[in-house]
């Protein structure tokens, strides 16, 4: 493999590399609302045309209960190894519109960056692969087979993807599952993460009177869900910043100090920190620094909560409901739905008087950690070596990607996540960008992980 000839390659196209995919940033391929569904299918269309463009022998579309799948491979050889690449076109709702300084699905570049939903997470990224098989076709150095599935529903859980899986074992059988859909410390500092947290997304619902109530009239008599729901949520965490619900770490696998001690020598600032997100101090679980809080122990968020009046001005109202929407961040070795059952009857348990709870398990994902003694991420680690000058660090991001634990159970393959998003990426944020650098400095990162994982296989 001539890297000379891969570098000028991407050099020369790069260009139509950015063009390719401001095509696909355009389409709003929003998993979350039904009312993109045409955009979410134009993509995967758009996705699969330029699989075929790249050089791939065979792409396609596989239905599913929601969003199609976009299968395609190129096999060179069937006796060589298979690189199974992993992606997803859906992005994020873009909401709040009037956050965003330019339209969400109107792709800019500004400062070397490119502004849109699902510049990084994960168009951007799942682009770097289809332009790395081009790259590598035309240049004539691609080492192995590679089979690609990019599907449209992993941010909404990726719940019809499993099914996906179990009945297309053969199909995507493989070596390696190779995904770019993480992050890396900076430019400075590439890193390799080896571990996601495993996510249970409820929904809550506290209803009191059977109607809305004038809050003079009753109020100070009758339970108002939303006090009841503000006290209920309030209640989950304690004042060491430890989850409340009854069994809840029973599960939560403790690290040695040795491995602690490695994690927190990663270079982080805490200054730099707070600064980025205009916070005077951080928060959460005594005892553990902001790099364990995010990467080795569990957490409870409020995503939203709703009820009663919130337009202009003040309506006096008791509310009849409450809502919220409640994740919880796993790490190994809990289960998402054994904590989704805990949550669920602990949370009812705390119903006051004079309001009953509904709790609804929305999504969730097992939490993974990927080996950093295997070949894959030997290969990956080189790669990184090679393109960015630096050994990368491993490190564990908080962020949670649903279907890796299931990739490893029903594939046996080891999956190497090999990320080039930046944590002031500000994914699902108004603003989100992602580097130009990184888009085009990943995709030679990918060949060089494709040269050395076979080149180490045999
Ligand atoms: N790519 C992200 C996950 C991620 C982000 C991992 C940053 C590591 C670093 C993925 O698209 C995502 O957003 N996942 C969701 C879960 C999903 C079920 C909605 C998440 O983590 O909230
Ligand atoms: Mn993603
Ligand atoms: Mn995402």
């Amino acid at each position: 493999m001539d890297k000379h000839a891969i570098t000028t390659y991407i050099e020369e196209n790069k260009q139509r590399f950015l063009d390719e995919l401001f095509e696909l940033l355009r389409i709003p391929s929003v998993s979350a609302d039904k009312k993109f569904a045409g955009d979410v299918k134009k993509t995967a269309e758009t996705v699969r045309d330029r699989l075929l463009e790249a050089g791939c022998d065979e792409a396609e579309l596989v239905e599913t209960k929601g969003n199609p799948v976009v299968y395609a491979e190129k096999i060179s050889d069937p006796s060589l190894p298979t690189v199974v690449v992993y992606g997803h076109y859906d992005v994020q709702p873009a909401d709040p519109y009037e956050l965003w300084d330019s339209p969400p699905f109107e792709p800019v570049i500004k400062d070397e960056k490119i502004y849109a939903r699902g510049a990084c997470d994960d168009k951007g990224q799942m682009y770097m692969h289809v332009k790395a098989l081009e790259t590598m076709m035309a240049t004539n150095s691609l080492p192995c087979n590679v089979k690609f599935m990019i599907e449209g529903e992993e941010e909404v859980g990726s719940e019809n993807l499993g099914t996906f899986v179990h009945e297309n074992k053969d199909k995507l059988s493989g070596d390696v599952i190779l995904i770019s859909d993480t992050g890396m410390i900076s430019n400075d500092t590439p890193s390799i993460c080896t571990g996601l947290r495993g996510l249970s997304y409820m929904e809550v619902e506290v209803t009191g009177p059977n109607r809305d109530l004038h809050s003079g009239v009753y109020g100070g008599a009758v339970t108002n869900p939303i006090n009841a729901l503000a006290s209920m949520i309030s209640s989950l965490i304690d004042d060491k910043g430890k989850i409340t619900i009854p069994g809840f770490y029973d599960k939560v696998a403790e690290f040695s100090a040795e491995e602690r001690a490695t994690m927190n020598s990663a270079p982080f600032s805490l200054e730099t920190y707070k600064n980025e997100l205009g916070i005077d101090s951080v928060n959460g679980e005594e005892g553990y620094t902001t790099i364990e809080r995010t990467g080795i122990r569990p957490a409870l968020d409020v995503n939203g909560i709703w009820g009663g009046y919130t337009g202009q001005g003040a309506k006096t109202v008791l509310p009849a409901k409450a809502h919220a929407k409640i994740s919880m961040r796993l790490v190994p070795d809990q289960d998402n739905e054994e904590i989704a059952q805990l949550f669920t009857n602990h949370f009812i348990s705390l119903a006051p008087a004079g309001v009953s709870v509904k709790v609804n398990f929305i999504h969730g994902g097992q939490p993974s950690v990927t080996k950093t003694d295997s070949l894959a991420y030997k290969a990956a680690s080189k790669a990184f070596t090679e393109a960015w000058g630096k050994e990368p660090i491993p490190t564990k991001d908080g962020g949670s990607i649903p279907i890796v634990a299931l990739f490893k159970e029903v594939l046996g393959q080891d999956v190497v996540l090999l990320g080039f998003g930046l944590d002031s990426d500000a994914i699902h944020s108004p603003n989100k960008h992602y580097g130009v650098f990184n888009y085009v400095k990943g995709i030679e990162t990918i060949t060089l992980f494709y040269k050395h994982f076979v080149s180490l296989l045999s």
